[in-house]
């Protein structure tokens, strides 16, 4: 088992398989970037595979693949189907932004894709562009449709912004509530890559809107997210996540793996140290080594919170926020 020194169990990876995206969020990757890492740096899926199989048999029991996009990484039901075949009771989820999701759901769902996280930041076409700068909405709702068909639960992120789409946050409920999909209102997480525009909203502000029309109650955290949870009346449940809280941190169970082998103990910071030269070399005990050590140097937590607040220069595309 992997146990960091404040005793927090990391069972959770996420791997992202590539840092670049066909959107342009206004919070995450408004410009693109001045260079992408160059294609050869990239892990192939047989060595990120390799180093999953390292992470597995230490116990990570759950692996989310993330991006950037991770559906412009081409034939990446291979490389779920890899990790599904040497262990089907992982929890094998995706991040995506949906865009191309159509016509590749099935495919994921039959190589063992078992869940996935959307971003449904509008149900307006204007405002997607606005969020995106692309036209984006009508493919983003077709492919979680079609996710729903095939059999893919579909979890929902939406990141409110004042004078954006702060407006929407019980559209936005009420369409996921009514397709049986959980949705997480995310706080805003600065970072130095962000439009600076962005104004984000608060947990206790998002609270105030929806308690204007609902009646819930507080479910407080579930262990294994770090979204604290609400139970409306009907017994539909919504998330908050609060990286500004005094408690994210202490639920934390997950490390990162970027695109060129840069494991990542925290979201927030930068330190990392590179797999990469250990699984192209087949060390796998090597690669064993750097794992156990990201997980001993795990931050307590972000620096977010508190008096000191500060704005991360972590670009969160390279691995999926
Ligand atoms: N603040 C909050 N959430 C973010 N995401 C990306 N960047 C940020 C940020 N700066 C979230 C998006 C998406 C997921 C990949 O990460 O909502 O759903
Ligand atoms: Fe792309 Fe996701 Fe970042 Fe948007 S939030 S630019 S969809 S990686």
């Amino acid at each position: 088992m992997l146990i960091d020194s404040y005793d927090r169990v990391v069972d959770y990876i996420r791997v992202s398989v590539t840092e670049r995206c066909n959107f342009r969020c206004q919070y995450c990757m408004p410009e693109k970037p001045f260079s992408w890492v160059p294609k050869e740096n990239l892990l192939s899926f047989e060595e990120l595979f390799e180093f999953m199989k390292v992470c597995i048999d230490e116990g990570v029991k759950k692996v989310r693949i993330t991006g950037g996009e991770p559906l412009l990484r081409e034939d990446l039901d291979r490389f779920i189907k890899m990790i599904y075949d040497y262990d089907p009771s992982i929890d094998l989820a995706m991040t995506t932004n949906a865009y191309l999701l159509k016509g590749t759901a099935q495919k994921l769902k039959d190589a063992g894709l078992k869940r996935i996280n959307v971003s449904i930041d509008t149900l307006k076409p204007e405002v997607a562009i606005k969020i995106a700068q692309k036209d984006v909405l009508a493919n983003v709702l077709e492919g979680v449709e079609e996710a729903r068909k095939v059999g893919l639960k579909v979890k929902v992120n939406m990141v409110p912004m004042k004078g954006m789409n702060a407006d929407e946050i019980v559209d936005v409920l009420e369409y996921c509530k009514a397709r049986d999909m959980s949705v997480r209102f995310i706080e805003y997480m600065e970072n130095q890559y962000a439009s600076k525009e962005i104004s984000g909203m608060k947990s206790d502000e998002l609270l105030g809107v929806l308690s204007e029309k609902y009646e819930f109650s507080d479910d407080g955290f579930d262990g294994s997210s770090p979204s604290h949870y609400y139970t409306m009346k009907d017994g539909y449940r919504f998330g908050i996540i609060e990286p500004y809280g005094d408690d994210f941190c202490k639920q934390c169970n997950r490390i990162r793996l970027t695109a060129e082998g840069n494991l990542i103990p925290c979201l927030y910071f930068d330190e990392a140290m590179s797999i990469a030269k250990s699984v192209r070399e087949g060390d796998i005990k090597a690669a064993a080594a750097v794992l156990k050590e990201v997980v001993r140097t795990k931050p307590e937590k972000n620096r977010w919170g508190g008096d000191e607040s500060e704005v991360s220069t972590r670009a969160f595309y390279e691995t999926g926020g």
